[in-house]
Protein backbone atom coordinates (compact mmCIF):
# COMPACT_ATOMS: atom_id res chain seq x y z
CA UNK A 1 0.00 0.00 0.00
CA UNK A 2 1.05 3.57 -0.74
CA UNK A 3 1.37 5.54 2.12
CA UNK A 4 0.58 8.99 1.99
CA UNK A 5 3.95 10.24 3.24
CA UNK A 6 6.28 8.15 1.66
CA UNK A 7 8.16 10.56 -0.29
CA UNK A 8 10.34 10.61 3.55
CA UNK A 9 11.00 6.82 2.86
CA UNK A 10 8.94 3.82 4.42
CA UNK A 11 10.30 0.56 5.30
CA UNK A 12 9.58 -2.06 2.74
CA UNK A 13 8.73 -4.95 5.53
CA UNK A 14 8.25 -5.66 9.08
CA UNK A 15 11.33 -8.40 9.01
CA UNK A 16 13.13 -5.26 7.27
CA UNK A 17 12.68 -2.92 9.66
CA UNK A 18 13.35 -5.14 12.53
CA UNK A 19 16.93 -6.07 11.15
CA UNK A 20 17.36 -2.14 10.83
CA UNK A 21 16.54 -1.15 14.25
CA UNK A 22 18.10 -4.28 16.00
CA UNK A 23 21.13 -3.36 14.00
CA UNK A 24 21.37 0.23 15.62
CA UNK A 25 20.62 -1.50 19.24
CA UNK A 26 23.49 -4.34 18.68
CA UNK A 27 26.64 -2.13 18.63
CA UNK A 28 30.13 -1.75 20.66
CA UNK A 29 27.42 -1.74 23.06
CA UNK A 30 26.43 -5.13 23.35
CA UNK A 31 30.11 -6.75 22.12
CA UNK A 32 32.44 -4.58 23.81
CA UNK A 33 30.93 -3.22 26.96
CA UNK A 34 28.05 -5.43 27.74
CA UNK A 35 31.25 -8.42 28.57
CA UNK A 36 33.10 -6.42 30.43
CA UNK A 37 30.24 -5.00 32.58
CA UNK A 38 28.58 -7.77 33.10
CA UNK A 39 32.40 -9.19 34.25
CA UNK A 40 32.41 -6.86 36.77
CA UNK A 41 29.14 -6.93 38.05
CA UNK A 42 28.39 -10.49 39.45
CA UNK A 43 27.91 -12.22 36.28
CA UNK A 44 24.67 -14.00 35.98
CA UNK A 45 23.28 -11.39 39.12
CA UNK A 46 23.76 -8.91 37.29
CA UNK A 47 22.56 -10.21 33.49
CA UNK A 48 18.92 -11.03 35.71
CA UNK A 49 19.21 -7.15 36.91
CA UNK A 50 19.68 -6.12 33.62
CA UNK A 51 16.92 -8.49 31.82
CA UNK A 52 14.28 -6.77 34.22
CA UNK A 53 15.26 -3.35 33.60
CA UNK A 54 14.77 -4.34 29.63
CA UNK A 55 11.44 -5.81 30.49
CA UNK A 56 10.30 -3.06 32.69
CA UNK A 57 12.34 0.22 31.60
CA UNK A 58 13.88 -0.68 28.28
CA UNK A 59 10.72 -2.43 26.48
CA UNK A 60 7.84 0.45 27.60
CA UNK A 61 10.31 3.66 26.50
CA UNK A 62 10.53 1.78 23.11
CA UNK A 63 7.25 1.59 22.27
CA UNK A 64 6.98 5.40 23.34
CA UNK A 65 9.51 6.01 21.24
CA UNK A 66 8.22 3.96 17.50
CA UNK A 67 5.02 5.29 18.41
CA UNK A 68 5.57 8.78 18.77
CA UNK A 69 7.57 8.74 15.39
CA UNK A 70 5.08 6.94 13.19
CA UNK A 71 2.25 8.71 14.92
CA UNK A 72 3.82 11.89 13.20
CA UNK A 73 6.50 10.26 10.60
CA UNK A 74 9.40 13.08 11.68
CA UNK A 75 12.70 13.70 13.18
CA UNK A 76 12.75 13.75 16.78
CA UNK A 77 12.36 17.89 16.70
CA UNK A 78 9.29 17.75 14.22
CA UNK A 79 7.87 15.03 16.38
CA UNK A 80 7.69 16.55 19.64
CA UNK A 81 6.50 20.32 17.77
CA UNK A 82 3.91 18.45 16.01
CA UNK A 83 2.20 17.28 18.88
CA UNK A 84 2.61 20.02 20.85
CA UNK A 85 3.61 22.75 18.64
CA UNK A 86 3.80 25.65 21.85
CA UNK A 87 5.66 25.46 24.90
CA UNK A 88 9.18 24.11 25.03
CA UNK A 89 8.78 20.13 24.19
CA UNK A 90 9.94 20.87 20.98
CA UNK A 91 12.99 21.38 22.96
CA UNK A 92 13.14 17.88 24.25
CA UNK A 93 12.69 16.87 20.52
CA UNK A 94 16.11 18.87 19.62
CA UNK A 95 17.80 17.69 22.86
CA UNK A 96 17.44 13.88 20.83
CA UNK A 97 18.90 15.12 17.60
CA UNK A 98 21.65 16.75 19.42
CA UNK A 99 22.48 13.65 21.48
CA UNK A 100 22.15 11.48 18.28
CA UNK A 101 24.72 13.44 16.68
CA UNK A 102 27.15 14.32 19.61
CA UNK A 103 27.05 10.05 20.19
CA UNK A 104 27.83 9.56 16.45
CA UNK A 105 30.71 11.77 17.21
CA UNK A 106 32.75 9.75 19.41
CA UNK A 107 31.18 6.44 18.42
CA UNK A 108 32.57 6.64 14.44
CA UNK A 109 36.21 7.14 16.30
CA UNK A 110 35.79 3.80 18.33
CA UNK A 111 33.60 2.04 15.19
CA UNK A 112 37.34 3.32 13.13
CA UNK A 113 39.34 1.56 15.39
CA UNK A 114 38.14 -1.49 15.32
CA UNK A 115 38.52 -1.46 11.38
CA UNK A 116 41.96 -0.65 12.15
CA UNK A 117 42.47 -3.81 14.48
CA UNK A 118 40.95 -5.91 11.90
CA UNK A 119 43.40 -5.09 9.88
CA UNK A 120 46.66 -4.80 12.42
CA UNK A 121 46.09 -8.60 13.23
CA UNK A 122 45.68 -9.77 9.39
CA UNK A 123 48.74 -7.83 9.31
CA UNK A 124 50.63 -10.39 11.69
CA UNK A 125 51.72 -7.64 14.43
CA UNK A 126 50.58 -9.56 17.21
CA UNK A 127 52.61 -12.86 16.53
CA UNK A 128 55.88 -11.49 18.49
CA UNK A 129 53.70 -9.90 21.22
CA UNK A 130 54.15 -12.02 24.90
CA UNK A 131 52.45 -10.12 27.35
CA UNK A 132 49.99 -7.02 28.24
CA UNK A 133 51.93 -4.39 28.50
CA UNK A 134 53.12 -4.69 24.58
CA UNK A 135 49.86 -4.88 23.18
CA UNK A 136 49.31 -1.80 25.56
CA UNK A 137 52.12 -0.31 23.49
CA UNK A 138 50.64 -0.76 20.51
CA UNK A 139 47.09 0.75 21.80
CA UNK A 140 49.14 3.48 22.42
CA UNK A 141 51.29 3.93 19.42
CA UNK A 142 47.41 3.61 17.07
CA UNK A 143 45.46 5.76 19.44
CA UNK A 144 48.50 8.41 19.58
CA UNK A 145 48.42 8.85 16.25
CA UNK A 146 45.86 11.23 14.24
CA UNK A 147 46.72 9.55 10.74
CA UNK A 148 45.13 6.74 12.46
CA UNK A 149 42.52 8.12 14.54
CA UNK A 150 41.25 10.74 12.40
CA UNK A 151 41.57 8.98 8.76
CA UNK A 152 39.77 5.91 10.43
CA UNK A 153 36.66 7.98 12.06
CA UNK A 154 36.78 9.49 8.36
CA UNK A 155 36.38 5.97 6.81
CA UNK A 156 33.76 5.23 8.97
CA UNK A 157 31.75 8.16 8.49
CA UNK A 158 32.17 7.62 4.69
CA UNK A 159 30.95 4.48 4.90
CA UNK A 160 27.99 5.32 7.12
CA UNK A 161 27.02 8.46 4.86
CA UNK A 162 27.35 6.12 1.50
CA UNK A 163 24.58 3.81 2.92
CA UNK A 164 22.18 6.16 4.12
CA UNK A 165 22.37 9.08 1.46
CA UNK A 166 20.71 5.90 -0.40
CA UNK A 167 17.49 6.49 1.49
CA UNK A 168 15.26 4.03 3.93
CA UNK A 169 14.68 1.12 1.85
CA UNK A 170 17.38 0.98 -0.56
CA UNK A 171 20.09 2.20 1.52
CA UNK A 172 19.27 1.05 5.47
CA UNK A 173 16.87 -1.57 4.98
CA UNK A 174 19.09 -3.33 2.16
CA UNK A 175 22.00 -2.89 3.86
CA UNK A 176 20.75 -4.23 7.12
CA UNK A 177 19.06 -7.36 5.37
CA UNK A 178 23.12 -8.38 4.54
CA UNK A 179 24.99 -7.41 7.58
CA UNK A 180 22.81 -8.58 10.47
CA UNK A 181 22.48 -12.18 8.71
CA UNK A 182 26.02 -11.90 8.73
CA UNK A 183 26.91 -10.64 11.68
CA UNK A 184 24.86 -13.24 13.31
CA UNK A 185 26.33 -16.26 11.62
CA UNK A 186 30.10 -15.12 12.43
CA UNK A 187 28.79 -14.48 16.24
CA UNK A 188 27.67 -18.21 16.42
CA UNK A 189 30.69 -19.47 14.89
CA UNK A 190 32.74 -17.37 17.33
CA UNK A 191 31.28 -18.57 19.92
CA UNK A 192 31.19 -21.81 19.38
CA UNK A 193 34.87 -21.79 19.22
CA UNK A 194 35.69 -20.08 21.99
CA UNK A 195 33.47 -22.09 24.54
CA UNK A 196 35.23 -25.27 22.60
CA UNK A 197 38.55 -24.57 23.48
CA UNK A 198 40.47 -26.20 26.11
CA UNK A 199 40.25 -24.36 29.71
CA UNK A 200 37.26 -22.30 28.75
CA UNK A 201 34.78 -23.07 31.43
CA UNK A 202 36.49 -21.40 33.71
CA UNK A 203 35.84 -18.44 31.54
CA UNK A 204 31.88 -19.63 31.76
CA UNK A 205 32.10 -19.56 35.14
CA UNK A 206 33.65 -15.88 35.66
CA UNK A 207 31.15 -14.39 33.32
CA UNK A 208 27.94 -16.06 34.93
CA UNK A 209 28.21 -17.54 38.24
CA UNK A 210 26.26 -15.15 39.93
CA UNK A 211 28.24 -13.33 42.47
CA UNK A 212 26.40 -10.80 45.29
CA UNK A 213 29.19 -10.02 46.67
CA UNK A 214 29.97 -7.73 43.44
CA UNK A 215 26.29 -5.84 43.43
CA UNK A 216 25.97 -2.77 44.76
CA UNK A 217 24.10 0.37 44.02
CA UNK A 218 26.16 1.16 41.36
CA UNK A 219 25.28 -2.20 40.05
CA UNK A 220 21.85 -1.05 39.35
CA UNK A 221 22.70 2.48 37.44
CA UNK A 222 25.42 0.69 35.70
CA UNK A 223 22.89 -2.20 34.46
CA UNK A 224 19.85 0.39 33.75
CA UNK A 225 22.00 3.10 31.98
CA UNK A 226 23.52 -0.20 29.60
CA UNK A 227 19.55 -0.97 28.97
CA UNK A 228 18.80 2.37 27.18
CA UNK A 229 22.15 2.87 25.62
CA UNK A 230 21.99 -0.93 24.46
CA UNK A 231 18.79 -0.49 22.75
CA UNK A 232 19.38 2.85 21.52
CA UNK A 233 16.94 4.93 23.39
CA UNK A 234 16.80 8.58 25.07
CA UNK A 235 18.93 9.83 21.45
CA UNK A 236 15.73 10.00 19.49
CA UNK A 237 17.41 6.97 17.13
CA UNK A 238 14.22 4.28 17.82
CA UNK A 239 12.05 7.89 17.31
CA UNK A 240 13.79 8.11 14.08
CA UNK A 241 13.72 4.70 12.28
CA UNK A 242 9.71 4.42 13.77
CA UNK A 243 8.75 7.32 11.82
CA UNK A 244 9.38 5.51 8.78
CA UNK A 245 7.26 2.11 9.69
CA UNK A 246 3.81 1.11 8.09
CA UNK A 247 0.53 1.97 10.26
CA UNK A 248 -0.27 -1.65 9.64
CA UNK A 249 2.84 -2.62 11.64
CA UNK A 250 2.50 -3.59 15.07
CA UNK A 251 4.77 -1.69 17.29
CA UNK A 252 4.34 -3.71 20.54
CA UNK A 253 5.47 -7.37 18.73
CA UNK A 254 8.64 -4.85 17.03
CA UNK A 255 9.88 -3.86 20.27
CA UNK A 256 10.17 -7.39 21.57
CA UNK A 257 11.78 -8.48 19.15
CA UNK A 258 14.38 -5.65 18.71
CA UNK A 259 14.65 -6.10 22.33
CA UNK A 260 15.08 -9.48 22.45
CA UNK A 261 17.27 -9.89 19.88
CA UNK A 262 19.93 -7.33 21.34
CA UNK A 263 19.56 -8.88 24.72
CA UNK A 264 20.38 -12.64 23.20
CA UNK A 265 23.60 -10.51 21.09
CA UNK A 266 24.80 -9.31 23.94
CA UNK A 267 24.69 -12.04 26.15
CA UNK A 268 26.42 -14.35 23.52
CA UNK A 269 29.16 -11.69 23.16
CA UNK A 270 30.12 -12.44 26.48
CA UNK A 271 30.23 -16.32 25.64
CA UNK A 272 32.90 -15.46 23.04
CA UNK A 273 35.21 -13.22 25.27
CA UNK A 274 35.29 -14.74 28.39
CA UNK A 275 35.90 -18.29 27.18
CA UNK A 276 38.35 -17.59 25.18
CA UNK A 277 40.08 -15.09 27.36
CA UNK A 278 40.77 -17.95 30.23
CA UNK A 279 41.55 -20.50 27.99
CA UNK A 280 44.85 -18.39 26.89
CA UNK A 281 44.92 -17.08 30.74
CA UNK A 282 44.29 -13.67 30.60
CA UNK A 283 43.23 -11.16 33.28
CA UNK A 284 39.64 -11.21 33.16
CA UNK A 285 38.70 -7.32 34.54
CA UNK A 286 40.70 -5.98 31.08
CA UNK A 287 37.62 -3.26 31.56
CA UNK A 288 37.44 -0.93 28.45
CA UNK A 289 40.96 -2.04 27.42
CA UNK A 290 39.74 -6.16 27.30
CA UNK A 291 39.06 -5.79 23.59
CA UNK A 292 41.73 -3.44 22.00
CA UNK A 293 44.94 -4.84 24.59
CA UNK A 294 43.68 -7.74 26.42
CA UNK A 295 42.68 -9.80 23.72
CA UNK A 296 45.39 -8.95 21.28
CA UNK A 297 47.92 -9.84 23.61
CA UNK A 298 46.41 -13.78 24.09
CA UNK A 299 45.05 -14.44 20.31
CA UNK A 300 48.40 -15.36 19.00
CA UNK A 301 48.34 -18.18 21.78
CA UNK A 302 45.53 -20.12 20.15
CA UNK A 303 45.89 -22.14 16.83
CA UNK A 304 43.99 -20.03 14.09
CA UNK A 305 44.16 -17.24 16.53
CA UNK A 306 45.06 -14.52 13.26
CA UNK A 307 41.35 -15.43 12.17
CA UNK A 308 39.81 -15.87 15.54
CA UNK A 309 41.16 -12.15 16.16
CA UNK A 310 40.23 -10.62 12.80
CA UNK A 311 37.03 -12.27 13.07
CA UNK A 312 36.03 -10.53 16.34
CA UNK A 313 37.23 -7.41 14.47
CA UNK A 314 35.34 -7.96 11.35
CA UNK A 315 32.28 -8.37 14.05
CA UNK A 316 32.71 -5.26 15.62
CA UNK A 317 32.95 -3.52 12.56
CA UNK A 318 29.31 -4.85 11.62
CA UNK A 319 27.70 -4.31 14.37
CA UNK A 320 29.04 -0.44 14.58
CA UNK A 321 28.00 0.23 10.81
CA UNK A 322 24.84 -0.64 11.59
CA UNK A 323 24.76 1.89 14.69
CA UNK A 324 26.19 4.42 12.88
CA UNK A 325 23.72 4.37 10.36
CA UNK A 326 20.72 4.81 12.64
CA UNK A 327 22.68 7.15 14.15
CA UNK A 328 23.51 9.28 11.31
CA UNK A 329 19.71 9.14 9.89
CA UNK A 330 19.06 11.33 13.01
CA UNK A 331 20.17 14.57 12.33
CA UNK A 332 19.36 13.43 8.48
CA UNK A 333 16.02 13.60 9.27
CA UNK A 334 16.33 16.45 11.02
CA UNK A 335 17.39 18.47 8.02
CA UNK A 336 15.39 16.16 5.66
CA UNK A 337 12.13 17.11 7.65
CA UNK A 338 12.66 20.61 8.67
CA UNK A 339 15.12 22.73 6.64
CA UNK A 340 12.91 20.82 3.18
CA UNK A 341 16.72 19.55 1.98
CA UNK A 342 17.38 16.29 -0.51
CA UNK A 343 18.19 13.39 1.39
CA UNK A 344 21.44 13.70 -0.51
CA UNK A 345 22.34 17.15 0.91
CA UNK A 346 21.22 16.32 4.07
CA UNK A 347 23.27 13.68 4.16
CA UNK A 348 26.65 15.23 2.76
CA UNK A 349 26.28 18.43 5.80
CA UNK A 350 25.38 15.80 8.79
CA UNK A 351 28.34 13.58 7.62
CA UNK A 352 30.24 16.59 7.24
CA UNK A 353 29.75 18.31 10.69
CA UNK A 354 29.64 14.78 12.59
CA UNK A 355 33.85 14.62 11.04
CA UNK A 356 34.33 17.84 12.63
CA UNK A 357 33.11 17.48 16.22
CA UNK A 358 34.61 13.78 15.79
CA UNK A 359 38.48 15.19 14.82
CA UNK A 360 38.66 16.68 18.22
CA UNK A 361 37.60 13.07 20.00
CA UNK A 362 39.99 11.34 17.73
CA UNK A 363 42.89 13.39 18.67
CA UNK A 364 41.81 13.44 22.62
CA UNK A 365 43.35 9.63 22.73
CA UNK A 366 47.30 10.91 23.04
CA UNK A 367 47.55 12.59 19.78
CA UNK A 368 47.11 16.01 20.77
CA UNK A 369 47.97 16.74 24.63
CA UNK A 370 45.48 19.27 25.06
CA UNK A 371 42.67 17.65 24.37
CA UNK A 372 43.69 14.44 25.68
CA UNK A 373 43.92 16.20 28.90
CA UNK A 374 41.59 19.64 28.76
CA UNK A 375 42.51 22.06 30.67
CA UNK A 376 39.68 22.90 33.99
CA UNK A 377 37.54 19.51 33.26
CA UNK A 378 41.18 17.30 33.50
CA UNK A 379 39.29 14.89 31.38
CA UNK A 380 39.98 13.97 27.45
CA UNK A 381 37.74 15.77 25.34
CA UNK A 382 35.95 11.98 23.79
CA UNK A 383 35.56 11.11 27.79
CA UNK A 384 33.71 14.18 28.21
CA UNK A 385 31.35 13.84 25.04
CA UNK A 386 30.17 10.23 26.20
CA UNK A 387 29.88 11.74 29.82
CA UNK A 388 27.52 14.59 28.85
CA UNK A 389 25.75 12.81 25.62
CA UNK A 390 25.95 9.29 26.16
CA UNK A 391 25.20 9.54 30.21
CA UNK A 392 23.63 12.69 30.66
CA UNK A 393 21.90 13.78 27.74
CA UNK A 394 20.16 10.27 26.75
CA UNK A 395 19.02 9.23 30.44
CA UNK A 396 17.63 12.99 30.44
CA UNK A 397 16.19 12.06 26.93
CA UNK A 398 14.49 8.86 28.20
CA UNK A 399 13.17 10.67 31.13
CA UNK A 400 11.29 13.18 28.95
CA UNK A 401 9.88 10.40 26.53
CA UNK A 402 8.18 8.97 29.32
CA UNK A 403 7.28 12.08 30.83
CA UNK A 404 5.77 13.55 27.67
CA UNK A 405 4.04 10.24 26.45
CA UNK A 406 2.65 9.50 30.06
CA UNK A 407 1.21 13.23 31.56
CA UNK A 408 1.42 15.53 28.34
CA UNK A 409 0.89 14.06 24.78
CA UNK A 410 -0.85 11.48 26.24
CA UNK A 411 -1.53 7.82 26.67
CA UNK A 412 -4.98 7.83 24.86
CA UNK A 413 -3.55 9.17 21.56
CA UNK A 414 -0.73 6.87 21.45
CA UNK A 415 -2.72 3.97 22.33
CA UNK A 416 -4.81 4.73 19.47
CA UNK A 417 -1.42 4.93 17.34
CA UNK A 418 -0.35 1.48 18.78
CA UNK A 419 -3.89 -0.24 18.24
CA UNK A 420 -4.04 1.01 14.41
CA UNK A 421 -5.60 -1.75 11.95
CA UNK A 422 -6.76 -3.83 14.97
CA UNK A 423 -3.45 -4.56 16.72
CA UNK A 424 -4.69 -4.63 20.28
CA UNK A 425 -2.17 -3.73 22.69
CA UNK A 426 -2.68 -6.47 25.61
CA UNK A 427 -0.66 -5.20 28.20
CA UNK A 428 -1.70 -1.26 27.64
CA UNK A 429 -2.84 -1.21 31.66
CA UNK A 430 0.54 -2.29 32.57
CA UNK A 431 2.61 -0.34 29.93
CA UNK A 432 0.68 2.82 30.98
CA UNK A 433 1.43 1.92 35.02
CA UNK A 434 5.28 1.67 33.51
CA UNK A 435 5.67 4.78 31.48
CA UNK A 436 3.75 7.17 33.36
CA UNK A 437 5.72 5.99 37.15
CA UNK A 438 7.79 3.47 36.97
CA UNK A 439 9.58 5.04 33.92
CA UNK A 440 10.28 8.31 34.89
CA UNK A 441 11.10 7.52 38.78
CA UNK A 442 13.40 5.13 38.17
CA UNK A 443 15.28 7.05 35.02
CA UNK A 444 15.56 9.90 37.84
CA UNK A 445 16.79 8.49 40.36
CA UNK A 446 19.63 7.01 38.48
CA UNK A 447 20.09 11.20 37.14
CA UNK A 448 20.03 12.16 40.35
CA UNK A 449 22.45 9.14 41.78
CA UNK A 450 25.08 10.49 38.78
CA UNK A 451 24.16 14.08 39.92
CA UNK A 452 25.17 13.76 43.08
CA UNK A 453 27.89 11.39 43.40
CA UNK A 454 29.88 12.11 39.90
CA UNK A 455 29.25 8.71 38.94
CA UNK A 456 28.06 7.43 35.33
CA UNK A 457 28.04 4.45 33.68
N1 LIG B 1 22.72 0.94 20.89
C1 LIG B 1 24.00 1.30 20.42
C2 LIG B 1 25.04 0.30 20.95
O1 LIG B 1 24.76 -0.52 21.77
C3 LIG B 1 24.37 2.72 20.78
C4 LIG B 1 23.34 3.77 20.55
C5 LIG B 1 22.88 4.56 21.58
C6 LIG B 1 22.80 3.99 19.28
C7 LIG B 1 21.91 5.54 21.40
C8 LIG B 1 21.82 4.95 19.07
C9 LIG B 1 21.37 5.74 20.13
O2 LIG B 1 26.18 0.31 20.56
Amino acid sequence: MIEPENKRGLWTSKIGFIFAAAGSAIGLGNIWRFPYVTGENGGATFVFIYVFFILIIGLPIMISELTIGRKTRRNPFGAFRMLKPKGYWKLAGGLGVLTGTLILSFYSVIAGFTIGYFFLILSGKFRSIHDVSQSAGIFENFSGNPVNTIGLSVLFILLTGLIVIKGISKGIEKWSKIFMPLLLVLLILLVFRSVTLEGSLKGLEFYLKPDLSKVSVSTFIQALGQALFSLSLGGGGMMTYGSYLSKKDNLVSSAGYIAGFDTLIAILAGLIIFPALFAMGGDPEGGPGLIFVTLPSLIMKMPGGIIFGASIFLLLTLAALTTTISLLEIPVAYLVDEKGWSRKKATVLASLIVFLLATPSALSLGASPWFSNMPFLKIGFMDFIVIVFANYALVTGAFLIAVFVGFSWGIKPALEEIELFGNLFRYKKSWTLLVRYICPLAILSILGYMIFTGNYF
